[in-house]
């Protein structure tokens, strides 16, 4: 059976620049525990990522923070020179232990990170850099004027925010352009809806984090459950299928370390949700996501 092409999502022009294929690929998953230190099948993830290309994934997604610094190098030694890919990047969080992040935004540590991935990657220019989240403690301003530094001075080509609001994106867009925002979305946490929709309206890259998520929905007999094996599919897949149709700027982003997993994954392109099916799934998650955050 000939493998299925993440070209069959579309494409988006990161920036209005960088045209690649809407389904990409998250690479926090090809570290070690606590998404920290070397993974612990090295070699699986290498080849998950020498798939990408074949696949016709050409986003892939990481930041500095992932290992730290052991993703960008795992996709340095399988991807360099990355033929027609983006390889996206982000900073601002620092750690200090498996599954501990705090954000740090002064800006000379900003640039430093920058930096380092430039370094890392192996690149002249970062195509895109994204701030992985605002530091409460540092005036905005002052972290937007260090990326604006970065966009000016040709280290970075494009640059996106994470986990921000439309007040935040705002703020932002009066110091430099947002090429992208990526924030948790998906068919059960609709948290970021608010942000989606301006984003699309501003022909804003969204980049769902977390994408893959189905909660309850996912359980036998739910209308998730009866779709998915309508399309011989799992729901994970039909989730992600939902996903990308929600938006012509949504870039999701699923990440693993398995290539059966990837192959999976991008199988969902291949899922042709009918608007009944769609607007069906919309309201099952919605208020599925009711019943969560009315819980919480
Ligand atoms: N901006 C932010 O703050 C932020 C936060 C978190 C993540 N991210 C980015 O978003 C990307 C995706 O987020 P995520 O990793 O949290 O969520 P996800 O991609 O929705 O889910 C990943 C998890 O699902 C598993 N998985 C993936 N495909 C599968 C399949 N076909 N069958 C069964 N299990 C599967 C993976 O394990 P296996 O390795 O075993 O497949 C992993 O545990 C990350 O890689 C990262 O680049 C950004």
């Amino acid at each position: 059976m000939t493998a299925s092409n993440a070209s069959k999502a579309g494409s988006f022009r990161i920036g209005g620049d960088i045209t690649v294929n809407r389904l990409g690929f998250g690479a926090m998953r090809i570290t070690g525990k606590g998404i920290w230190g070397e993974p612990a099948d090295p070699e699986a993830c290498l080849r998950t990522l020498r798939r990408l290309p074949e696949l016709g994934i050409n986003f892939i997604d990481t930041a500095d923070s992932y290992g730290p610094d052991v993703s960008e190098h795992l996709i340095h030694a399988a991807l360099h020179p990355y033929a027609n890919m983006l390889v996206a990047t982000k900073g601002g969080l620092t750690r200090t232990g498996p599954d501990r992040w705090h954000p740090v935004g002064r800006p000379e540590y900003l640039r430093q990170q920058a930096m380092m991935s430039q370094r890392f990657l192996g690149v002249e220019q970062i195509g895109l850099w994204q701030l992985h989240r605002i530091d409460p403690k540092v005036p905005r301003e002052e972290q937007f004027d260090a990326i604006k530094s970065l966009l000016n001075d040709g280290v970075i080509k494009h640059a996106g925010l994470s986990e921000v609001s439309v007040e935040e994106i705002e703020a932002a867009r009066k110091i430099f352009p947002v090429a992208t925002v990526q924030n948790r979305y998906n068919l059960v946490d609709r948290t970021s809806e608010a942000v989606l929709d301006y984003c699309t309206k501003q022909g804003i890259g969204f980049i769902p984090w977390f994408p893959l998520a189905a909660g309850d929905l996912a359980r036998p007999g739910s209308p998730l459950d009866e779709i998915a094996r309508k399309h011989k599919a799992a729901p994970s897949q039909v989730a992600l299928a939902w996903v990308l149709k929600r938006s012509p700027v949504m870039l999701p982003i699923p990440g693993t370390s398995q290539v059966s997993h990837l192959e999976e994954n991008v199988a969902a392109v291949d899922i042709d949700l009918s608007s009944d099916e769609f607007a069906l799934l919309n309201e099952a998650g919605k208020a599925a996501f009711g019943g969560q955050s009315a819980a919480a």
